[in-house]
Parts: C-alpha cells; sequence; structure tokens
C-alpha cells in the first residue's frame, strides 16, 4: 500500500510514523500543498492523504484518478473543499477524520478569548521592552457575561462546557434540535437572540452554502457594541472585509481568527521575508485588538495522534471492503 501525504509537516510526519509502527505500508510525504501543478507527485500512489488547504477540486481529482489514486483520505474533519460530486464521477472514495479532539479547538478558541480580554500578547510584548505600565490592558470578567455558539456539535459543546465554568451564560444556534444542553449550563437560542445578546460569539459550524458569510455587515451591526468575535471554524463563514470597518468604528471590540477565507495561499507556511499581498489581512493584523493564528486550533499532541490513527484505520477498512467514515456528495 503506498500512501502519498501532502500538505505534511514534521508533526504530521512523527505522527503518521508512530501510527504506522511496523506495517509494511510506504508513507511518501510531501510539505507541498496538493494543487494542479504538484499532482504528480502522487502518481502510483494508491492513497492520496489531504489537509484542509489541499486543492481536491474536479481538475484535481482527475489528474489523481488518472495516475492511479484509488482513495482519497483526509486529514480533517471537514471536506468542504472537495468535490465529493467528481469524486463520485471517477470512482474515487473519500474518507476523513470526524473528531480527532473537539478538546484541541474548543479550548484554542478559549485562548483566543482570555489573551484578547486580558491584552496577553500585548502584554507579552510590553514586559519584554521594559514597560511594565497597565495602561490599555484593562479587561473584564467573564464571570457574568453571555457567550454565543454557533454550532452546537461536538467542538461548540466542549467550548459551552469550558465558558459556562467561567460562570458564563451560554446561548447555542444549530439548525438542528440539541438535547442535553443542561449539563453543559447552555440554552438553544434564534440565531438572531445569539448574535443580539452575546458579549463573546464563537463559530463552530461547517462551512456550507447556508453558513457561507454567516457574519456580514448586517449581523456585525446587530452584535452587541464592542463585543468579541471568534472563528476557529472555517474563513468563509466570516465576510472578512467588513470586519475592518466594524473594528474601526468600535462596532466589534475584538477578534480573535484562526481560520481566513484566504489562507490557502498563506497559513503553514514562512512568509516573513515577504510583503504580505493580502490588504485585508494585513489591515486586521494592525488593530492592537485583533489576534490570528494561522490555523492551528487543531495542532495538540492528542490531536495529531488521533489523526494519524483514524487517517490509517480509515484506509485499513477500506481496504476491507468496508470504508467507514466515508463522506459522498449531498450527505
Ligand atoms: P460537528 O459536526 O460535531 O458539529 C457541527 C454542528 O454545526 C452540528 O451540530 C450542526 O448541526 C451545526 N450546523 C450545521 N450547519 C449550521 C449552520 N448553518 N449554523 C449553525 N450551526 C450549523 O462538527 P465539529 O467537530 O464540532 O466541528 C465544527 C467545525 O469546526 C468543522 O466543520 C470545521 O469547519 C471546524 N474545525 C476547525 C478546526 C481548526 O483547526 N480550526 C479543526 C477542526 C474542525
Amino acid at each position: 500500500m503506498r500512501i502519498c501525504l501532502f500538505s505534511s509537516k514534521t508533526y504530521d510526519r512523527d505522527s503518521f510514523l508512530a501510527a504506522n509502527g511496523s506495517s509494511d505500508w510506504h508513507l511518501q510525504f510531501h510539505e507541498a500543498r496538493l494543487t494542479r501543478d504538484s499532482v504528480a507527485l502522487a502518481t502510483g500512489n494508491d492513497v492520496v492523504c489531504a489537509f484542509i488547504n489541499d486543492d481536491l477540486s474536479a481538475a484535481v481529482l482527475e489528474q489523481l484518478a488518472a495516475g492511479g489514486t484509488r482513495l482519497i483520505a483526509l486529514r480533517s474533519a471537514g471536506y468542504n473543499h472537495v468535490d465529493l460530486a467528481a469524486a463520485q464521477r471517477l470512482g474515487l472514495p473519500v474518507v476523513r477524520v470526524p473528531a480527532y479532539s473537539p478538546h484541541a479547538v474548543a479550548e484554542h478558541a478559549v485562548a483566543l478569548v482570555l489573551a484578547l480580554n486580558r491584552r496577553i500578547h500585548r502584554a507579552f510584548n510590553r514586559t519584554r521592552e521594559g514597560d511594565f505600565s497597565l495602561h490599555g490592558l484593562t479587561g473584564f470578567d467573564l464571570h457574568g457575561k453571555t457567550v454565543g455558539v454557533v454550532g452546537g456539535g461536538k467542538i461548540g459543546q466542549v467550548f459551552a462546557r469550558i465558558m459556562h465554568g467561567f460562570g458564563c451564560q451560554v446561548l447555542i444556534y444549530d439548525p438542528f434540535p440539541l438535547t442535553g444542553l443542561g449539563e453543559l449550563g447552555a440554552r438553544q437560542a434564534s440565531l438572531e437572540e445569539v448574535i443580539a445578546s452575546s458579549d463573546i460569539l464563537s463559530l463552530h459550524c461547517p462551512l456550507t452554502d447556508d453558513s457561507y458569510h454567516l457574519i456580514d455587515a448586517a449581523r456585525l451591526a446587530q452584535m452587541k457594541r464592542g463585543a468579541m468575535l471568534i472563528n476557529t471554524g472555517r474563513g468563509a463563514l466570516v465576510d472578512a472585509p467588513v470586519l475592518i470597518k466594524a473594528l474601526k468604528s468600535g462596532q466589534l471590540g475584538y477578534l480573535g481568527l484562526d481560520v481566513y477565507e484566504e489562507e490557502s495561499e498563506l497559513f503553514f507556511e514562512d512568509h516573513s521575508d515577504l510583503p504580505l499581498q493580502d490588504d485585508t489581512l494585513a489591515r486586521l493584523l494592525s488593530f492592537p485588538n485583533v489576534i490570528v493564528t494561522a490555523h492551528q486550533a487543531f495542532l495538540t499532541h492528542e490531536a495529531l495522534d488521533a489523526i494519524a490513527r483514524t487517517t490509517l484505520d480509515n484506509i485499513a477498512a477500506w481496504l476491507a471492503g468496508q470504508p467507514s467514515n466515508e463522506v459522498k456528495a449531498g450527505a
């Protein structure tokens, strides 16, 4: 079995080699993203193992199928970047890792909340420069505040439980009825109520046609003035350019992004010696009340181990003729 991993970094190599153990499966690691230009690297591999910013459009899938690929194994939960209809037409099953560590992502969202509120990023820089002043660092007690969660699935529920632990009142919007929210100290509410009532709004839903630009200019205007927005879901849940006006006017008080609609050309790579070409991102990074992390919410040892183990299990199940964690068009 030959498996070709795109967008694979040293941490992926470590976790996959450990999970592969003494198996005779051959793992080929490429740092390159899967694109029309790099697709030839997969030729002769049975399985292509891809991550979130790899190109799995119809054109690339056609080239993969022609090169002998028989299975697409995603290392992610999200599959919005895969042309599932094309994969089905080409007879290429697509499997994913539906859950690896909801704690990893939820805890990173909490890290963004705490850092933004207590200005940890600013304090870190100040004290290293010998500036021990406190002006501009005033935060607020989380206790008693209202936290809105959009998407009450695995990650949203872990986030809700943690925020309840801080003494927050938690409201969750999800298009489907949720059960067991009492245990999380949360209540299900309409999207309108969640947006209008929240001091902190955190996005944990998948990117779909319905959720594309869920947070746009109109919804930003409906938020409490000075509220905090956290997005660890997918970049395109938010219309990024309209955030700038909301931040400049003070309508949006704090912004924490782990994902960005145009991240695929930037995130996971070191561009520090090049001029940043994305003017929206450059402007967002200039605000003192904005923190951007480069899609690192998943990056814990536990999550990496689980991703590697589930991916190899998915491949074994497919080989045995009993695919698990398969995603299909229209499902
Ligand atoms: P999940 O499938 O357990 O939960 C998603 C929830 O969102 C479900 O309850 C679903 O009913 C709800 N939902 C669907 N459409 C919605 C809409 N339009 N508005 C509000 N809610 C909606 O998924 P999980 O594991 O909680 O992951 C959530 C998302 O987090 C993923 O789809 C992925 O995009 C993102 N993610 C980000 C990571 C990162 O490193 N930043 C890592 C892993 C996931």
